[in-house]
């Protein structure tokens, strides 16, 4: 039988203790370290001129591409993703053997299967934490990080590592100029980790993500060949089936619009407006919907960190690589609101929000 407890006896050590004033804020989920690797061959629009039916000025106006990377011989997905994580795990201060899972962006891993993650997980000398592949393309990176805000929040994994990895000069048809002067190799990673009290309390980390498809709009960006619908055959060879192939107009309008609604979900969901914002990292696809999206969300370009000149549209790369840029340039500081949104084949698309 219990004794009745007066109000003024003392608690004891394991009762429930009183309420506080403010109830916690639950932890949260940030980007703890980011990292990046291009590869060291540079093409530039000029030296494609010699091979493609195209121009440096034509390729400059319509999409602001200035140059590219494109990936040695012998050069896998797997090492740039690789090298990418382990500049992001040395960036977060952690090793390896600290991440309970790898989720890797890509459309163009090393082998149809196993993953990409696996390789990279063998690669950078994690163990056994959950690795795979998540197939977003361009929006492959905002997709991964939404996955791994989930899983921190929740206490389900504490570190998390996200890449955007792609190695798309092996799937681009060369004698396409409307596809191949537009994209470039190379990989971004974060690793994604728990706020402190503190930080929570200061409204600090990840604070929306947001992804999205509309899969009606598939056939606006695919490889039509290659997989079970069209296996490989000699005609898929021939016919470039196993290629990029896009309908530049309609994934161009499709960006310019969910882009930017994207960006007012993610606002919205928090209740900020865009002229708090301090940053908008989006994906390097063409400097003219960045534009569109800034004319439409009315944030003036100087807020878009751009670096689409030097590197093309490195798809699911493209967000983590401008990322680690913009803080290697001292862009992004401590407090400061950043955007993300990117879109690619799917139609996919997403956006995030992060006090950093
Ligand atoms: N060099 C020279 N001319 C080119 C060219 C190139 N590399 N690519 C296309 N052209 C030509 C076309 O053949 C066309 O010629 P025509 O008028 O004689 O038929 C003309 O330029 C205009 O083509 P169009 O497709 O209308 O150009 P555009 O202004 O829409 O720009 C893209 C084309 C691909 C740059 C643009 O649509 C785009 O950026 N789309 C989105 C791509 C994207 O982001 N994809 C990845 C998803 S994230």
């Amino acid at each position: 039988m219990s004794t009745p407890v007066s109000k003024s006896d003392p608690p004891k050590s394991d009762s429930v203790p009183p309420p506080r004033a403010q109830a916690p804020v639950k932890p949260g989920a940030k980007i703890i370290g980011t990292g990046h690797y291009t590869p060291e061959r540079v093409v530039s629009n000029v030296e494609l001129e010699k091979t493609v039916d195209t121009s440096d000025a034509w390729i400059t106006e319509r999409t602001g591409i200035k140059e590219r990377r494109i990936a040695a011989k012998g050069e896998l997905t797997s090492d740039m993703a690789a090298e990418a994580a382990r500049r992001a795990l040395a960036s977060a201060g952690i090793t390896a053997d600290q991440l309970d899972m790898i989720i890797v962006g890509t459309i163009s891993g090393d082998m149809p299967m196993p993953s990409c993650a696996a390789f990279v997980q063998q690669k950078i000398g994690a163990k056994h934490c959950p690795s795979f592949d998540l197939s977003a393309a361009c929006a492959g990176f905002i997709y991964g990080l939404s996955i791994a805000d989930k899983f921190v929040r929740t206490g389900a994994a504490r570190y998390v590592l996200v890449i955007g990895v792609e190695l798309l000069s092996r799937i681009l048809n060369w004698e396409d100029r409307t596809t191949c002067v537009l994209f470039g190799d190379g990989a971004g990673a974060v690793v994604v980790g728990p706020t402190t009290e503190e930080e929570a309390n200061a409204g600090r980390g990840i604070l929306a993500t947001h992804i999205f498809t509309d899969g009606a709009l598939a056939p606006a960006l695919l490889i039509p060949g290659g997989g079970s619908r069209e296996p490989f055959s000699a005609e898929v060879l021939e016919k470039k089936r196993h290629l990029v192939h896009m309908a530049g107009q309609d994934v161009f309008k499709a960006a310019v619009r969910y882009l930017a609604s994207a960006s007012r979900a993610a606002l919205a969901s928090v209740g900020l407006d865009a002229k708090e914002l301090d940053w908008v990292v989006a994906h390097q696809a063409n400097i003219r919907i960045l534009e569109a999206v800034s004319n439409r969300l009315e944030i003036p370009m100087s807020r878009f960190y751009v670096n689409i000149h030097k590197y093309g549209n490195t798809s699911s790369a493209s967000i983590p690589i401008a990322l680690d840029e913009a803080l290697a340039e001292g862009k992004i500081q401590e407090g400061q609101t950043v955007l993300m949104c990117a879109l690619g084949a799917g139609i996919s698309w997403g956006s995030a929000l992060i006090r950093w």
